[in-house]
């Protein structure tokens, strides 16, 4: 069994999920926000978002593989599952649970602007900036992270992990 150290504790990403929604209610005073969010690693974050929006929110979902069958990045990023409705003329935010290279958000940005949504704009909860290789930065970041492997709060080493309550690093 592997250990699991604790880097952002459940109490720090409940309060800067609830800071975050407040922000959005603001910011989108009168609208309705349609949050995207990516399959399967932004749910946990998702769901804890949207429950502390005070607007008007709808949802849906997509599915993308970053990488090849191996451990290292190919660089190509395929579509597994599409959006159920058209996001024309929408408020939207898409969701993300990581940022690391970037690869997989600018493919996503892509896409999604070519379908004419009102507004896009991009949260993630956890950043690693030092791992960029694609120039792109979300727009709300709720934690910069430095480069490690993290787990929990919807992300999975394996499939496993993901309904921690906190951000974890695996311990060797
Ligand atoms: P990017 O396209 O390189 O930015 O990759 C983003 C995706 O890689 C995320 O959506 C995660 O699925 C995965 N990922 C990157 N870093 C981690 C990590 O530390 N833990 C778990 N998954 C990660
Ligand atoms: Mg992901």
């Amino acid at each position: 069994m592997e250990k699991i150290g604790v880097l952002i504790s459940e109490e720090k990403v409940n309060a800067k999920i609830v800071e975050m929604a407040e922000k959005i209610s603001r910011e989108y005073e009168g609208k309705t926000v349609h949050l995207i969010g990516v399959l399967k690693g932004s749910v946990f974050f998702m769901c804890e978002l949207a429950k502390r929006i005070t607007i008007p929110v709808t949802l849906d979902f997509m599915s993308v593989s970053s990488y090849g069958n191996g451990t290292t990045s190919s660089g190509v990023v395929k579509l597994i599952k599409d959006l159920d409705e058209s996001i024309e003329g929408r408020e939207v935010i898409l969701v993300e649970d990581i940022m690391d290279s970037g690869r997989t958000l600018s493919y996503l940005v892509k896409i999604l602007k070519e379908r004419h949504p009102a507004s896009f704009k991009v949260i993630t909860l956890l950043d690693k900036p030092s791992r960029r290789v694609v120039d792109i930065e979300p727009d709300m970041t709720c934690f910069e992270i430095p480069d490690r492997f993290v787990v929990g709060y919807g992300l999975d080493c394996a499939q496993k992990y993901r309904n921690l309550p906190y951000i974890g690093v695996i311990e060797e």
